[in-house]
């Protein structure tokens, strides 16, 4: 984890600036949820997705307001996880499918990598 997130998360927990999680920021949950908490103007989002630039070309008032810090890559990158719910008020996984896809397991996988991650931040 880089020392600035840390730096950076912990000032949003001292001065009471609630960081909430979005897993995952692109389509119809992640960024409904994303502006819903943008309302608060004392809200600070890290949006995961595993791809900025799709991202950035869907929603670009989300990728370019300073409150949404944006974190791409696998799903099962377990520290890049922690990097992203550290100092998070709450974490929200929305990463599945909306497709009856036979053997999908995105989401299980979503929900393994989080508690993998949350236990290594109680250590
Ligand atoms: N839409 C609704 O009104 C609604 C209401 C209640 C509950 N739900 C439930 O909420 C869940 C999400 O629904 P949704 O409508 O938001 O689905 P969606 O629009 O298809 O979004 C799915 C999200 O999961 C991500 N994702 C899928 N596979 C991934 C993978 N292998 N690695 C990383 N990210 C991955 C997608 O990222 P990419 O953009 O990179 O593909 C996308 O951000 C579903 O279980 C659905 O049943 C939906």
């Amino acid at each position: 984890m880089s020392q600035s997130r840390q730096d950076s998360a912990w000032v949003y927990f001292e001065k009471n600036m609630p960081t909430y999680a979005i897993l995952s920021a692109t389509w119809n949950c992640g960024t409904a949820l994303i502006e819903n908490l943008c309302r608060d103007p004392e809200a600070m989002i890290n949006a995961y997705c595993r791809n900025g630039k799709k991202l950035a070309a869907a929603s670009p008032q989300l990728a370019s307001n300073d409150r949404v810090k944006i974190f791409e890559g696998s799903i099962d990158d377990v520290d890049l996880l922690l990097e992203y719910i550290n100092g998070a008020t709450a974490i929200f996984h929305a990463v599945s499918t909306n497709a009856n896809v036979p053997g999908c397991d995105v989401g299980q996988k979503t929900a393994e990598t989080i508690v993998k991650a949350l236990e290594k931040l109680k250590r």
